[in-house]
């Protein structure tokens, strides 16, 4: 097959998220997805071992999910979500209730993980206006990656993504993240050294803040670094023992990324706001919703619409994502996916633990079906997003058929939970191979063309 025509409209005419357009290589043409598998234009296919942007749950296409849409699509595909409702929103909303911690239990829609941060922001916000409170202090986790619009960004400052944006973005304080890996127990020190600033902090501005945002056991964007749940549990009782709504923000981490429907479940402690994103539809349309609390909630009752949340979207509670999404709660029934991710899980643990001694491997770490290394020697320190040897790897693992996307030198494999031993074992015979080509090439020189 050629390469399709369309291809110069895209370098004619598409802005591509996240990237240098003048020295980016040809994106990748893809006409079809099927499984864990994205097919391209000239026939070549690739295993997708990053779920395209961690959204992919039960593989590209599934006949389930694109039914559930196609069928809502004959009966009503949109209306406006003020004044009216319909029935996938009502029985999706039930249905996330119905599987979250509880006491959640209110939905918010909106359409991206960014905007579902953004709305949990401004319910803190409000919430603390409708009891007579101006509170302007945020509180969240250094290296955090929350999303691109305003607020979002100014709860993930730190990782280091908005330096145009810098002047633009209200104050918020960070505390460390201490990666402890969960494969190196014994590093309290670094993690008591946070609590005792956390109890210092609080103590001078738990009266004046007005919600604590982070993402629950692993920081995504920021290089897959992981932290334990115990310590997350203890900063979670401090903030919460100030009165404070502790916000999750499990945009990747839900929908069983970390072995548990909900990362909140292993850290043994319900937010008053949960977030919740990619893997909602399946990774088939573009949804969020923000969870809340009955308490949350019940502090927007009142008899005038000042106190209610004047915030909404056009397409909020799309009936075409609803119905995906519950088609993919579903799966997670019929496909008993709980029992698809515990294998995962183990299958990724020993693949892990085959790399862990290759001479370019250090820090390698997972939590449930997150698998991640630097791409460094041992004790060597990580060059962060500049690394010219993570490009190196990814663009080695294209050119053999594996869609992996490094940031900087952290590599991880988080692929979606239908994948095959098989293919899990091509990709990592091919990452095997390709990292014993760069032990052996110098890759310096080249520069990053994008990011994430
Ligand atoms: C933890 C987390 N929060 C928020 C976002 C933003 O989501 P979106 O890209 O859908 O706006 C992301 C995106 O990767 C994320 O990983």
């Amino acid at each position: 097959m050629t390469v399709p025509d369309w291809l110069a409209l895209d370098r004619a005419h598409c802005w591509h998220p996240f990237t240098q357009a003048r020295t980016a290589p040809v994106p990748l043409a893809i006409v079809r997805g099927e499984g864990a598998w994205l097919h391209a234009a000239d026939g070549r296919r690739y295993l997708d071992a990053v779920s395209s942007w961690w959204v992919n749950l039960h593989g590209h296409a599934h006949p389930a999910i694109a039914e559930a849409i196609a069928e809502q699509a004959r009966t009503l595909p949109h209306t406006m979500f003020a004044g009216i409702t319909h029935e996938p929103a009502a029985r999706l909303a039930a249905e996330l209730v119905a599987r979250a911690p509880a006491p959640l239990s209110h939905v918010f829609f909106s359409d991206n993980g960014s905007t579902a941060i953004e709305v949990a922001l401004k319910i803190a916000c409000q919430y603390w206006i409708n009891q007579g409170q101006k509170r302007h202090r945020f509180l969240a986790f250094e290296g955090g990656y929350h999303g691109d619009t305003f607020g979002a960004m100014a709860a993930g400052r730190s990782s280091g993504f908005y330096a145009p944006f810098e002047d633009w973005l209200f104050s918020v304080d960070f505390m460390p993240w201490p990666q402890t890996w969960i494969d190196k127990p014994g590093l309290d020190d670094e993690e008591a050294a946070v609590l005792a600033r956390l109890d210092a902090w609080l103590d001078r501005h738990g009266h004046e803040l007005a919600a604590f945002v982070f993402e629950p056991l692993v920081q995504g964007a920021s290089g897959m670094r992981m932290a334990r749940a115990p310590f997350l549990r203890t900063v979670c009782e401090k903030v919460r023992a100030c009165g404070v709504p502790v916000i999750f923000d499990e945009v990747m981490t839900g929908f069983g990324r970390t072995g548990r429907m909900f990362a909140a479940e292993h850290i043994g402690f319900t937010p008053d706001l949960l977030c919740l994103c990619k893997g909602l539809t399946g990774g088939f349309l573009p949804m969020a919703v923000t969870l809340a609390t009955p308490a949350i909630h019940d502090a927007f009752l009142g008899d005038g619409v000042d106190r209610a949340l004047l915030h909404g979207h056009t397409f909020t509670a799309n009936p075409l994502g609803c119905a995906a999404a519950l088609a993919s709660l579903r799966l997670f029934d019929s496909e008993d996916t709980m029992q698809r991710i515990a294998s995962l899980e183990a299958m990724q643990a020993q693949r892990l633990a085959a790399l862990a001694s290759h001479p370019l491997v250090s820090r390698s770490r997972q939590w449930g079906t997150i698998a991640a290394f630097d791409l460094v020697p041992a004790g060597a320190a990580s060059a962060g997003y500049g690394s010219a040897s993570g490009r190196a790897l990814r663009e080695a693992m294209i050119a053999r058929g594996v869609l992996m996307r490094p940031m900087g030198d952290a590599i991880y494999v988080l692929p979606p939970y239908c994948i095959s031993v098989a293919d899990l074992d091509f990709a990592y015979g091919q990452l095997r191979e390709v990292l014993d080509e760069l032990a052996g090439a110098d890759s310096r020189g080249v520069g990053a063309t994008d990011l994430f």
